[in-house]
């Protein structure tokens, strides 16, 4: 019984598509979609983005088509899941990928992309000071999951797992860069719509212990993200059950 409430519960919104460039166009247009629907009810879209490497196609793909044409973009904040502790113009800021993809040739919106100032002295202070900015809830949190089931920088067996009362808290990662910056599982669970995106053969086996396994956020805080809509590649895909 266990087992299938297991199963019940991990079964999200799945949309397995072909491959990458699939996957970029389909979140592309989710995203779109999402801050549409929060700005026609409430005025405005709070949208917290992911980092890494998956998420760059989608944000390339949505500022060079014809779906940007339908942002509205005056109306639309964009923060982040979390950022690593280096400068701003740094190859590892999630800030500049997004600058880079999302925001290249939109310079005006620049205004309203709020960065998450990991790299803070007083990091403590820092996180404090974003998680008053972050809207609550937000509209939209977008995400990835990396190969050992982390999410944002919520890593496997962090302490920042067990944070109710902060909204973002500094953390150690286990990779290079070590000091990180990230928003806790409250924001995802009061979040009005959450996204996940991940790709590669290189996440099949996490993926399915995710989607498939038994709850153990602690090991696999992708689950925390259990309540989205994910969008996967056939790759990453790979070992799902069809049932
Ligand atoms: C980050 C991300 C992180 C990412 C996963 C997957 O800052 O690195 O927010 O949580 O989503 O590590 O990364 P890839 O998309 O690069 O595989």
């Amino acid at each position: 019984m266990v087992a299938a409430r297991a199963r019940a519960v991990n079964r999200p919104a799945l949309m397995v598509v072909a491959d990458l460039r699939a996957l970029a166009r389909r979140a592309a247009e989710r995203i779109v979609e999402s801050v549409r629907r929060a700005v026609a009810a409430r005025g405005a879209s709070a949208v917290a983005l992911a980092g890494g490497e998956t998420p760059r196609p989608v944000y390339e793909t949505l500022a060079a088509s014809a779906l940007a044409g339908a942002v509205p973009w005056g109306a639309v904040d964009w923060y982040f899941a979390d950022e690593r502790a280096v400068p701003a113009d740094d190859p590892e800021s999630n800030h500049r990928m997004v600058r880079e993809t999302l925001l290249a040739s939109r310079p005006e919106a620049l205004a309203r992309l709020h960065r998450m100032p990991a790299d803070a002295d007083d990091a403590e202070a820092a996180a404090a000071e974003y998680a008053r900015l972050l809207p609550d809830p937000l509209d939209l949190v977008v995400l990835g999951m990396g190969e050992d089931g982390h999410t944002a920088s919520l890593f496997p067996g962090s302490p920042a797992l067990d944070v109710r009362a902060a909204r973002v808290v500094p953390v150690m990662g286990p990779s290079v860069p070590f000091r990180r910056m990230t928003i806790t599982p409250p924001v995802i669970d009061s979040a009005r719509e959450v996204l996940v995106l991940v790709a590669g053969a290189g996440k099949a086996e996490t993926l399915a212990r995710v989607l498939g396994g038994p709850l153990d956020v602690r090991a696999l805080p992708a689950q925390l993200a259990l309540r989205g809509t994910w969008i996967v590649d056939a790759a990453a895909a790979r070992l799902l059950g069809g049932g």
